[in-house]
């Protein structure tokens, strides 16, 4: 799938199952193949439980792998030794979901950013760490000051602008985004995904941006990568998913989303899903999506459909799109 040189993560056939109960397993995900080229941000889509927190973390080392493998720069993340596991963490940061749940409310917040700053030795004296805490609040748009207060003194953007500045402490070059703006009010969306594109400008940062709709994805990806029960069902462009979705999948997460113009409103394809998400413990034989989709037919409750190619860097899992 991949053809040229600067990709910076590269995943092929991974899978990451859980243990459930005695003897069954949740295929959290299941047999997933993507890359990400250096300084793009892929987009990462799907309804919740799809496996896109547990894709991100496995693809850090964060989690092992059930099967498959994740190469960062070339090199197995999940069989490096430990001092390079070590530098592995500074080149790959994550920003957590929740930014209420994934700051610790005991500790300052000069102290939450400058943790990453000790672990890895990279100052060299407490007034050094001091200088680039200040310096990283004010990257993010906090107030330097502000490194003396607690967590709970901060707003839910302001708190994850801090987890941003955590992230950013190591001087990363690569960053799982988990959800960063999903817990904020949209007119705070905006401010941080306008944040975040910045400072992959300045600091020519690699993202994996993880939502769980569409409607911001579109601002900052430049591909996007749709999820569904634990499988790929979709990659393309921003532009290309958006405007010519090709997976029913995809068409339906795009129909949930109002449009403002009427015109392009009015000539919009609308698919509703019918009924639940099925449990990843026991999904559906065939395509994931059978029971759900408005056109499946008998080849899709029987065959699995693979990732193929549909289009110049557009690639489909689904019976119909060939
Ligand atoms: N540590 C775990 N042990 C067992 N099951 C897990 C674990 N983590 C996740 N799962 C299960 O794996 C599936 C995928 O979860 P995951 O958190 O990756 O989904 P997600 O796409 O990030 O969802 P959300 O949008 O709600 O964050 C879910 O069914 C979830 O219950
Ligand atoms: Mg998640």
């Amino acid at each position: 799938m991949v053809d040229n040189t600067d990709c910076l993560l590269e995943v092929q056939g991974l899978k990451k199952y859980f243990k459930v109960g005695k003897k069954k397993m949740l295929r959290a995900v299941d047999d997933v193949s993507f890359y990400i080229r250096k300084g793009e941000t892929l987009g990462v889509v799907g309804e919740s439980g799809c496996g896109k927190t547990t894709c991100g973390r496995t693809c850090l080392g964060i989690y092992d792998k059930t099967g498959g493998q994740v190469t960062y720069r070339g090199e197995d993340v999940h069989g490096m030794d430990k001092e390079r596991r070590r530098r592995f963490t500074e080149q790959a940061q994550i920003i957590f979901q929740d930014p209420y749940a994934s700051l610790d409310p005991k500790m300052k917040i000069q102290e939450i950013v400058a943790e990453g700053i000790r672990a890895h030795k990279m100052a060299e004296d407490e007034a050094d760490i001091k200088k680039r805490v200040e310096g990283l609040l004010s990257t993010v748009g906090l107030d330097p000051a502000y490194g003396s207060r607690y967590v709970h003194e901060f707003s839910g953007g302001q708190r994850q602008r801090i987890g941003i500045a955590r992230a950013l402490a190591v001087e990363p070059e690569f960053i799982v985004c988990d959800e960063p703006i999903s817990a904020l009010d949209v007119s705070i969306q905006a401010q941080i995904v306008n944040l975040l594109k910045r400072l992959q400008k300045e600091k020519e940062l690699t993202y994996m941006f993880i939502a769980h709709d569409l409607s911001m994805v579109k601002h900052i990806s430049d591909r996007v990568m749709v999820m569904y029960l634990g499988k790929v069902m979709e990659i393309t462009t921003a532009d290309q998913l958006y405007d010519h979705p090709a997976h029913p999948y995809t068409q339906a997460l795009l129909s949930a989303i109002p449009i403002p113009d009427p015109r392009v409103e009015a000539g919009k394809v609308r698919i509703r899903m019918e009924g639940e998400i099925p449990s990843p413990v026991d999904p559906p034989e065939g395509c994931r999506f059978q029971n759900r989709c408005p056109y499946a037919e008998k080849k899709c409750r029987e065959e699995t459909p693979v990732l193929e190619k549909i289009g110049e860097g557009h690639f489909a899992a689904c019976h119909r799109c060939g």
